[in-house]
């Protein structure tokens, strides 16, 4: 099955994009303080492209294609401080094809975080005001295509059937470091937004017959209609890799426990992960992600989600940059309990 699921992915010619395999890591200091458990990490955020982070796999698929088809531009669009849209703009500049870039809301007043980045890597940024995000890509899209060029829309996080297949194989690649260290985890908990990353992860597992949990922590949308979404996305990638597996949406595990205020708004919750992070382990997380997740699966763990002893795998998805946009709103009110 190993060497079917390699060929079927290869056959897709993702470009080389990433550094891959990233590190799988033990956090000592952070089971430490949980208690009972082994948490570990696989650094996702190290996936190299400028500043890493998951989008780089599902780039490697997707810009592959657009170079195929001449992409003039590559499109995509996210949030004033989306990490897909940074790893977007990096990845089009190593394919050497333009990058317009819709994003959400209004000009900021100084560009900082992913915004900078965006223009760094030399996208062209468009806003999108009140408009929803893909009404304004596929606005955006049309009047180009009547200008007579041929944009390549890459969707909201690079979720597609194409996009996802990036997780199959980032899956494949734990399941190859998991034989090499004779390792195995009980959960693998990875935040969830526009559910790719989860979907491929799930596909890859059930190709490989991975025997644990994948939680996904949303960090936006409530579980009942996300778990849907996720396993269309999952049955979509498994279609395109010819996989005889259906994912159906009571199998796909989400927790919508931890959206607080909504998307990108800071609580303590995501504050205590990236201090406790950064203080016991040297490890970052970010306001908007990782910090929910990492967040997510602390409260999980004292909740006694996780079986005494059990190893768990953070799987870190990046998005740091917007550490520095967020600023002291990431930092911690209270001193840390040493
Ligand atoms: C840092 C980070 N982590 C996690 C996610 C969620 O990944 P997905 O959109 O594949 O669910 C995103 C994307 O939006 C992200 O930027």
């Amino acid at each position: 099955m190993i060497e079917t699921l390699r060929m079927q992915l290869e056959a897709l010619a993702p470009l080389d994009l990433g550094h891959w395999p990233t590190p799988l890591e033990p956090l000592p200091r952070v089971s430490r303080k949980l208690g009972r458990f082994d948490v570990w990490v696989k650094r996702d955020d190290q996936t190299g492209l400028a500043t890493g982070g998951n989008k780089a796999r599902k780039l490697a698929y997707l810009m592959a294609e657009a170079v195929r088809q001449g992409a003039d531009p590559v499109m995509t669009t996210g949030a004033q401080q989306s990490n897909h849209a940074r790893q977007t703009a990096a990845a089009a500049a190593r394919a050497g094809l333009p990058c317009v870039l819709v994003l959400g809301g209004e000009p900021p007043a100084a560009a900082q975080g992913n915004y900078l980045l965006d223009t760094i890597l030399g996208a062209e940024v468009r806003w999108a005001g009140e408009q929803p995000l893909m009404a304004a890509l596929t606005r955006e899209a049309t009047a180009l295509r009547e200008a007579g060029r041929a944009p390549y829309v890459i969707p909201y996080g690079g979720s597609n059937s194409l996009g996802v297949c990036g997780y199959v194989a980032a899956m494949l690649e734990l399941w190859e470091q998991m034989r090499a260290r004779d390792l195995h985890f009980g959960s693998i908990v990875v935040a969830s937004s526009s559910g790719g990353t989860q979907a491929g992860l799930l596909v890859g597992a059930r190709a490989l017959g991975y025997p644990g949990r994948i939680l996904g922590i949303s960090i936006a949308e409530p579980a009942k209609s996300f778990r849907q979404e996720i396993a269309q996305l999952a049955n979509g990638a498994a279609k395109l890799l010819a996989l005889d597996i259906a994912i159906a949406p009571a199998d796909v595990l989400v927790s919508d426990a931890y959206l607080g205020g909504g998307y990108g708004v800071v609580s303590d919750l995501e504050r205590e992960a990236i201090a406790l992070a950064g203080r016991t382990e040297g490890l970052l997380v970010d306001p908007v992600y990782t910090g929910r997740a990492l967040g997510g699966l602390i409260a999980q763990a004292r909740q006694g989600t996780f079986a005494p002893g059990e190893r768990v795998l953070f799987w870190h998805t990046g998005g740091t940059p917007a550490l520095f946009a967020y600023g002291d709103a990431a930092l911690p009110k209270e001193p840390l309990s040493p």
